[in-house]
């Protein structure tokens, strides 16, 4: 049987961002049977509806595509002032439209956040989880995933280090396979 395809998409577009390392700690750790791939949100140009009409970026119809293809979604976000991310948001608007061409449909997803505070991102979770229930993606209840103090979770090459954060990371990822499994 073909690996399943999870998407990893990251929250922030920032060359350092911690927000990849924990996609870069997942990749390396895919369970045998799963195909991790992370999906670049950085070159979408800003969602305008008249591109469903006039025609979209290039870079839209690849985005898409590439969506469609995952079998569910690990999001991976830090918190924007108390919220997602504006590049986030915009990858979310642009791959559920046109009207009635919503490629997130029915994925399950997995929302991780973080942050270098002990807030660790819960507005941005939760805003997050508040779109992909419009976007009717399922998603893993529990257990929610709040990484705080993120800055400290990694040795000097960008490794994830934190032997607490990993284990739980590692079973945060075998609840939502299992999840993911049932759609
Ligand atoms: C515009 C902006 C807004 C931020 N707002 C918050 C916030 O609301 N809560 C928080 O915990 N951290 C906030 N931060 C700090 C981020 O947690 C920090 O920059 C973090 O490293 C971003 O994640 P990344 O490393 O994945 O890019 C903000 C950072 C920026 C640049």
């Amino acid at each position: 049987m073909a690996d399943k395809r999870i998407g990893i998409v990251v929250g922030s577009i920032r060359k350092d961002a911690y927000t990849k390392k924990i996609a870069d700690f997942l990749i390396e750790n895919t369970p045998e049977g799963y195909h991790f791939e992370q999906i670049n949100i950085a070159e979408l140009p800003l969602y305008n509806q008249d591109y469903d009409e006039a025609g979209a970026p290039a870079a839209y119809d690849v985005f898409r595509k590439e969506v469609a293809s995952k079998d569910g979604i690990i999001f991976i976000t830090p918190e924007h002032n108390r919220s997602i991310p504006a590049a986030l948001k915009n990858a979310l608007d642009v791959a559920s439209r046109p009207y009635g061409k919503n490629a997130w449909d029915a994925k399950p997803a997995l929302v991780i956040s973080s942050s270098i505070s002990g807030i660790s991102g819960f507005g941005a979770n939760h805003h997050l989880r508040q779109t992909l229930t419009f976007l009717n993606m399922p998603t893993l209840q529990q257990p929610e995933v709040y990484l705080a103090n993120v800055q400290d979770y990694f040795d000097e090459s960008g490794k994830l280090s934190k032997k607490d954060a990993a284990d739980f990371l590692l079973k945060a990822l075998d609840a939502y396979l299992n999840f993911a499994a049932k759609f």
